[in-house]
């Protein structure tokens, strides 16, 4: 059979990667995928670095439309990042009838929907394995391989990079900013690093892994997003005294009222298998009601784990190619007319509905009556005490020191609750900085 003929629309980090495996693979991925991938054309901004890659192996263009008009092109892969341009590309490759890979989770959170519909019209594919979890193939694995359950919950480290400096700073006491700069080095990090450290990223990944586990549209504009650029060491630090581990979390989950869709930093107890994840690993645990937790681990950003990915889109693409649109799997698990409405009996549930444990620290005077007062609040607003844990003062501000940290883990309480007591214990004149809020996750 002819082999199948890919464009390739930026050759960065990801796409370099993508090139490299499936030349160095290619017999391999031929007889996996019943013909051979071809990536006949290359689009770079920078033509001269995109030779360099590909030398004769493939046309470099520096116009990615060049790509899209050319009707001897199969599938158009996407590895520019981003809503602007790519969007744009990705949309008219569509309509030019091209099957489509893709790994831009920014541009499937915010854009999903429309770009689902136009490829549905079309009876193309649109591919993202790559989007979630870089080499982790959890797409396949929620979509296919769990699709007997009732998923009731996913939880993951789905970000590299924030991992990456968690892990850094709590291992080698590096700093945020030195540690970032190393994750930008070994191409761990979004083009705009904000995107990873403010949580965005892990939270268009929960929002694409959330549409999959319970059939509904993608709506990253009713995530939650919190990142790590509010965590001390001193939180790393008495996390670690308590048996838990600080990390960025993105959850989804079921509940009687609704989904959850949250991402924020999140105490993990030490023992689970997913608070031992470090470096720029990411893992998801998911939980299904036939088959109870799976979890899933491996490199989650990086050129040649995310090309892992890519190619295993162009394979089931060469596979499928041919096939009835009606036959293929739904690109979000479910059948389209069976999603459920954006808002209808599966509404994504506002934060302060959302029901969880907390460690809060709280930076006191160091006298008589502040604990008493503290816990005295939180009674009153029916928030449940887990453990209290006070520093010495001389071991928090140094000696002679009048202030000191009390951290306090509560039971579950719903998140409207705690902001009201939280804002009332803030106002206390013997409380001397902002609280320190860390959801507590036990993931059992
Ligand atoms: P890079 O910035 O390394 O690569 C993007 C490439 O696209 C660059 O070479 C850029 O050129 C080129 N480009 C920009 N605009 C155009 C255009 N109009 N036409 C053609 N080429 C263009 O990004 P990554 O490879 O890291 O990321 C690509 C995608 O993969 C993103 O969506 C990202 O979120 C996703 N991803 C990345 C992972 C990773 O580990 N890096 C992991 C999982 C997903 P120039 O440099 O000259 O601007
Ligand atoms: N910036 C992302 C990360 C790349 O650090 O995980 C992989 O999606």
């Amino acid at each position: 059979m002819k082999p199948i003929q890919v464009g390739l629309l930026g050759i960065g980090t990801v796409g370099s990667g993508t090139f490299t495996v499936l030349q160095r693979n290619q017999d391999e991925i031929r007889r996996r995928a019943g013909r051979g991938i071809e990536i006949s054309m290359v689009a770079d901004l920078d033509t001269a670095r995109a030779k360099a890659v590909v030398g004769d192996a493939a046309k470099v263009v520096g116009d990615a439309r060049e790509i899209i008009a050319n009707p001897d092109i199969d599938v158009v892969v996407e590895l520019i990042g981003g809503y602007g341009i790519a969007k744009a590309l990705v949309l008219e490759a569509i309509a030019a009838g091209k099957h489509v890979v893709t790994a831009n989770k920014a541009l499937l959170a915010v854009h999903g929907t429309e770009i689902f519909k136009a490829a549905a019209e079309k009876g193309v594919i649109v591919a993202y394995e790559a989007a979630v979890a870089g080499g982790i193939p959890i797409i396949k694995a929620l979509r296919e391989g769990l699709t007997a359950n009732q998923i009731q919950w996913v939880a993951g480290i789905i970000n590299g990079t924030t991992n990456f400096i968690l892990s850094e700073m709590r291992d080698k006491g590096l700093d945020f900013d030195v540690v970032l700069k190393e994750a930008q080095r070994l191409g761990y990090a979004e083009a705009d690093p904000t995107f990873d450290i403010e949580g965005v990223d892990a939270a268009h990944k929960a929002t694409l892994m959330s549409a999959i586990a319970f059939g509904i549209p993608v709506q990253f504009d009713k995530a939650y997003v919190e990142g790590i650029t509010k965590l001390s060491t001193a939180d790393i630090k008495y996390a670690e005294q308590l048996g838990y581990r600080i990390k960025l979390l993105g959850i989804t989950k079921r509940t009687d009222k609704g989904i959850e869709l949250r991402v924020h930093p999140s105490l993990v107890p030490a023992k689970r298998l997913i608070a031992n994840v470090e470096g720029a690993m990411n893992a998801v645990v998911v939980n299904g009601d036939a088959v109870g937790t799976t979890l899933y681990y491996g490199k989650g950003a990086g050129s040649e784990p995310t090309a892992s990915a890519v190619v295993a889109d162009l394979v089931d693409i060469a596979r499928l190619h041919d096939a009835d649109p009606a036959h293929r799997v739904p690109p979000l698990a479910f059948q389209s007319s069976s999603l459920a409405a954006a808002g209808g009996e599966l509404p994504v549930l506002p934060m302060a509905d959302v029901v969880t444990s907390y460690y809060l620290r709280i930076r006191v005077s160091d006298e008589a009556g502040v604990l008493a007062k503290i816990t005295g609040i939180l009674a009153n607003a029916g928030i449940s005490i887990d453990a209290v844990l006070q520093r010495e003062a001389d071991e928090v501000g140094g000696e002679g020191s009048t202030q000191t940290d009390l951290i306090i883990l509560t039971h579950d309480t719903r998140e409207g609750d705690m902001d009201r007591a939280l804002a009332e214990i803030q106002g206390l004149p013997t409380v001397l900085a902002p609280i320190n809020r860390i959801r507590k996750e036990e993931l059992n």
